[in-house]
C-alpha cells in the first residue's frame, strides 16, 4: 500500500516537530527509521492512519489491560470532566473518585497497606517511594539509612533517581545520573545467572546470600530499601526462580531494610493474581502501581503505604509540620474516575481469572510450540507475561552477535505479519504483554505469528 498524502504530511511533521522517547533522534528526524501514525483501536487491534490493523501483543506498554476502545471508560472520563475536572489535594482537599478508587485498591492490595500517594507516572511514583524512604529514617533518627538496593536488568524508571535505580546500561548511557546512593545487586536470572549444576532453590539462595553480602559490605545502618519489580520486566521478562523472594524476604527482615515492590507492570492481574506480590507470597513495605491501574487510559500511577511506614510518616508531621512533597496533579479526579471505570471492567469481567486461564494456555502452547526450537534458549513467563530468548547455540547457551540483532527482527517479522511482540533491550528476547481481555483464539493467532516469525528469521539467519 502507498502511503496516502494525509500520512505523509502527517509524518513529516512529527519528524520535524515530536521528541520521541527512546528513538533513535537523528535517524527519525532524517526519515530513515519507520514512522508509523497510530489513529484508533479496538478490542487487541491498533489501527494507524493507513488504515492497517495490527494486534497489539504488547498490549501499548504493558498497559492497555482491557484493550482498546471500551466507551466505559471514555464516558466515566466525559461525565468527571464535566462534574469537576480538577481541584488540587493539598492541605486535606479530596474529592469523591479519589476516596473510592483508594479504598478499592487497599482492600484488594496484600496485607497491611494504609494510605495511597498519586503521581501520573511509574517514574515519579517511584522517586516518591524514594523520598518517603529516606524521610522516614530521618524521622526515625537514623540519617545515616539512606542506600537503596535494585537488581542488574530491574526498572523503575527514567527519572534522576529512578534512572539511577534502573540497572539497564542503555538508561544511563551519557546521563550522569547519580550513582551515588544506588547499589545493585544479581539479577534473579536462573537461565543465564544460574552456575552448572545448580537447583533454581540454590541460585536463589545465591542470590540471597549476594543481597546479604552487599548490605554487610556496606554497613546495614546504611542500607534503607530494596526494591524489585515481582517479575523482572523491561529486563525480559524473568518470573522469579522457585524460593527466590523467600530468600531475599529472609535477609531483609533480618537487616531491617524496606521492601518496595515495584508492581507497575504486574499489579491489577497480569500473573493471574491481583498484585504480584500475592502470586509470589512478598509482603512489602510499600508498592508502586502504575498502568494497569487506569490501562493507560490517563496518566495516573501510587505508592501504596504499608502500616510500618505510615506510622513513621505521621511521627514526621508531628516533629516537621506538613510533608514538602506534592504534585499538583496528584489524585487527579478525572484520572482516578478513570481508574475507577477501568477497575470496574477488571473486577466485573474477572480479567485477573481470565489471565491465570488464558495465561496458562498461553504459556502451554508457548513452550509446545518453542521448547524444541533450534533458536530458542528459553520460553518463560507468568500469566499473560511471556518471553522468547533467542541463542546462537542452545547447548553451548551461546548468544548471537548482539550486531545481527536477532531480537529486533524477529519483532519486524511479527509486525510485517500483522503483531506487535516486543524486542526488549537486554539481549535477544522477544516479549508479549497482550491485553487481559484475550481470548484462547486470540493466543492461536499470537503463537501462530511468532512461530513463522522466528521460523523466517532461523532460515534467514541460517542462509
Ligand atoms: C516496573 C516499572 N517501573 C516503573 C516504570 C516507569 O513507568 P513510567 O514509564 O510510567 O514512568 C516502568 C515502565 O515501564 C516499569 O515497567
Amino acid at each position: 500500500m502507498t502511503t496516502s498524502n494525509h500520512t505523509a504530511v502527517l509524518q513529516a511533521q512529527d519528524r520535524a516537530h515530536v521528541f520521541h522517547p527512546s528513538t533513535h533522534m537523528r535517524q527519525h528526524a532524517d526519515g530513515e527509521t519507520p514512522n508509523r501514525i497510530i489513529r484508533g483501536g479496538q478490542g487487541i487491534y491498533i489501527e494507524d492512519t493507513e488504515g492497517k490493523r495490527t494486534l497489539d501483543a504488547f498490549a501499548g506498554l504493558y498497559c492497555v489491560n482491557v484493550g482498546y476502545g471500551r466507551t466505559e471508560i471514555a464516558d466515566a472520563i466525559h461525565e468527571q470532566a464535566k462534574q469537576l475536572a480538577y481541584y488540587h489535594t493539598y492541605v486535606g482537599h479530596s474529592n469523591e473518585p479519589v476516596i473510592k478508587l483508594s479504598e478499592r485498591i487497599i482492600a484488594k492490595a496484600p496485607a497491611g497497606m494504609s494510605r495511597v500517594y498519586y503521581g501520573m507516572s511509574g517514574s515519579d511514583a517511584n522517586e516518591t517511594q524514594i523520598k518517603l524512604v529516606w524521610y522516614y529514617n530521618n524521622v526515625l533518627g537514623r540519617p545515616e539509612k539512606k542506600k537503596i538496593i535494585s537488581r542488574w536488568r530491574g526498572y523503575h524508571g527514567s527519572g534522576i533517581m529512578t534512572g539511577s535505580l534502573t540497572g539497564l546500561e542503555l538508561f544511563h548511557n551519557a546521563f550522569d545520573l547519580p550513582r551515588a546512593p544506588i547499589l545493585h545487586t544479581l539479577a534473579p536470572h536462573y537461565y543465564w545467572g544460574a552456575e552448572a549444576g545448580e537447583t533454581e532453590q540454590d541460585f536463589s539462595k545465591r542470590c540471597a546470600d549476594e543481597l546479604e553480602k552487599l548490605i554487610v559490605a556496606e554497613g546495614p545502618e546504611t542500607v534503607a530499601a530494596f526494591i524489585g519489580e515481582p517479575v523482572l520486566g523491561t529486563g525480559g521478562i524473568v518470573p522469579p526462580p522457585e524460593g527466590y523472594w523467600q530468600e531475599v524476604q529472609k535477609v531483609l527482615k533480618k537487616y531491617d531494610v524496606l521492601l518496595i515492590a515495584d508492581e507497575v507492570v504486574t499489579a491489577f492481574g497480569r500473573t493471574g493474581a491481583y498484585f504480584g506480590s500475592q502470586k509470589y507470597d512478598i509482603s512489602p513495605d510499600l508498592i508502586t502501581i502504575a498502568k494497569g491501574v487506569t490501562s493507560a487510559y490517563l496518566p495516573l500511577s501510587g505508592v501504596i503505604v504499608g502500616e510500618k511506614v505510615w506510622q513513621g510518616l505521621e511521627q514526621g508531621s508531628d516533629k516537621l509540620g506538613a510533608i514538602g512533597h506534592g504534585w499538583t496533579y496528584s489524585a487527579h479526579p478525572v484520572c482516578a474516575a478513570a481508574a475507577n471505570a477501568n477497575l470496574d471492567i477488571v473486577d466485573g469481567e474477572n480479567l485477573t481469572g481470565n489471565a491465570a486461564d488464558v495465561g496458562g494456555y498461553f504459556q502451554q502452547r508457548l513452550h509446545e510450540t518453542f521448547d524444541d526450537h533450534p533458536m530458542v534458549g528459553q520460553v518463560r513467563g507468568v500469566g499473560l507475561l511471556a518471553a522468547l530468548e533467542f541463542v546462537a547455540d542452545r547447548q553451548a547457551k551461546r548468544r548471537f552477535d548482539p550486531n545481527l540483532k536477532v531480537g529486533p527482527q524477529v519483532s519486524a517479522a511479527c509486525l510485517s505479519r500483522g503483531m506487535i511482540a516486543r524486542a526488549m533491550p537486554q539481549g535477544d528476547i522477544l516479549g508479549f504483554a497482550p491485553p487481559l481481555v484475550v481470548t484462547r483464539a486470540d493466543i492461536d493467532r499470537i503463537v501462530d505469528i511468532a512461530k513463522q516469525a522466528v521460523d523466517a528469521v532461523a532460515a534467514e539467519n541460517r542462509a
